[in-house]
């Protein structure tokens, strides 16, 4: 690499840091908005009435939101600070989703005032809770849907499933006909209109979507018989990014043959709109976050290069042994080296490393910088001010020109 500076989006990553001070997550606005016209194309395909409803704490950059919005996607949010981001992002209420499994009755009741057009129960609790607080807020009509727990096991992180029984999400499958036999027809405001799931995150296997997409028919086409009528199925997000190159890959159209094509020769085909949660596959590439080398120190057999992100700007390795692609993004020196580096943060704790033993084919220096790849999703939303550090600051780039979305220290909410 030299002294060549990395290019995001066609802005110099050199002039990026420059401006805007690192760590920097910087935010290609045209990548976003071409990976969700490629998703949106692949399900409007299979199934014309859809809703993309994009993850927001996958990223909650408002600019990122707003080009969505523009785009004519809708929201899933899982606090009601959501509903204030999406309505600034352009997103009308009723292309909401309220999601989340342990929701306070003052964020219920602001979600039923704000009129969220769909609130996802994750108990048969909150859907009487919300039928109450419609009551005594003088609202007539709210639709609610249940986010079902089919005991759908996908292979990902263990923190980063949540369909198996015994996980804290969602109503089980029994439970939810019960409901809808003997209570649904009494409650006065809340109406059961739709079915949720979402069983993890970071799947590449089609046939986790596929059984999902059949299960939630054959329980529409059962709900049927006591009256409850499923306008809106929705099957969450939750398909994986290939992080490494050897990562098991599952394509856009694949995913959408699994869950649109499959609900478009279903029994209830016709009879409802599809629901998609996606965040992930849809910003993971559009981010890197820049950061500066503060020390390259040996210790023993490891070479550390000290970087000037921590693990509150970018929790993703951390939390989840996530890995993460590194590539020096310019370098004072034209030196190569075949050498190995670990990467680490200047947060107090062990665990604040981003790669172990990579080789980053360049000679470190202090002053240099480096780009960790694939920040887009679950990056800057996650990221937190653990050791009194401030915010890191967000950057877009579009059409060859930088902006800051968010200075350091501020949300970029
Ligand atoms: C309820 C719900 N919907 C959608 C998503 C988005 O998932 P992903 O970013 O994997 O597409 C999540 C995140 O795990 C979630 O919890």
């Amino acid at each position: 690499m030299g002294r060549n500076s990395l290019k995001i989006g066609g802005v110099d990553s050199k002039s990026l840091a420059e401006r805007y001070g690192t760590p920097v997550y910087v935010t290609d606005l045209g990548r976003v908005a071409d990976r969700f016209e490629e998703a949106k194309a692949a399900l409007t395909a299979r199934y014309p009435d859809v809703l993309m409803a994009f993850a927001y704490k996958s990223n909650s950059t408002l600019q990122v939101v707003r080009a969505l919005a523009g785009r004519g996607a809708g929201a899933t949010i899982v606090s009601v600070a959501g509903v204030e981001l999406a309505r600034r992002a352009g997103v009308a209420p009723r292309d909401m989703v309220f999601d989340g499994p342990s929701k306070s009755k003052e964020e219920l009741a602001a979600a039923i005032t704000a009129g969220v057009g769909m609130i996802n129960a994750e108990s048969v609790q909150e859907a009487r809770d919300v039928d109450a607080l419609c009551r005594s807020l003088g609202v007539r009509e709210v639709r609610i849907g249940f986010r079902v727990n089919f005991d759908i096991r996908a292979e990902t992180h263990a923190g980063l499933a949540t369909g198996g029984r015994e996980h804290k999400f969602g109503v089980a499958r029994s439970e939810v006909v019960q409901f809808c036999r003997r209570e649904a027809q009494k409650l006065r405001s809340a109406r059961v209109a739709g079915l949720h799931s979402h069983v993890g995150s970071q799947i590449a296997d089609p046939e986790v979507f596929r059984r999902e997409t059949e299960e939630m028919v054959s329980l529409a086409v059962e709900l049927r018989e006591y009256g409850t009528e499923v306008a809106e199925l929705n099957l969450g997000g939750g398909l994986g990014f290939p992080y490494r190159k050897a990562d098991k890959e599952l394509s856009i159209g694949d995913y959408a043959e699994a869950t649109a094509g499959s609900f478009a020769r279903s029994r209830w085909s016709g009879r409802a709109r599809l629901v998609f949660e996606l965040g992930r596959w849809i910003v993971a590439d559009s981010t890197v976050l820049l950061t500066r080398v503060n020390y390259v120190k040996p210790a023993g057999r490891v070479r550390w290069a000290l970087v000037d992100a921590g693990m509150n700007d970018f929790i993703r390795p951390a939390l989840y042994g996530a890995y993460h692609e590194i590539v020096p993004a310019w370098t004072s020196s034209a030196g190569r080296s075949a050498g190995r580096y670990d990467v680490a943060g200047p947060v107090c704790e062990s665990t604040d490393v981003f790669g172990r033993g990579r080789r980053l084919g360049v000679r470190l220096s202090q002053g240099d910088l480096l780009a960790i790849l694939d920040a887009g999703a679950y990056g800057s939303s996650m990221s937190s001010t653990y050791n009194m550090r401030p915010l890191t600051a967000v950057a877009t780039v579009e059409d060859g020109k930088s902006a800051l979305a968010a200075p350091r220290g501020a949300s970029s909410e």
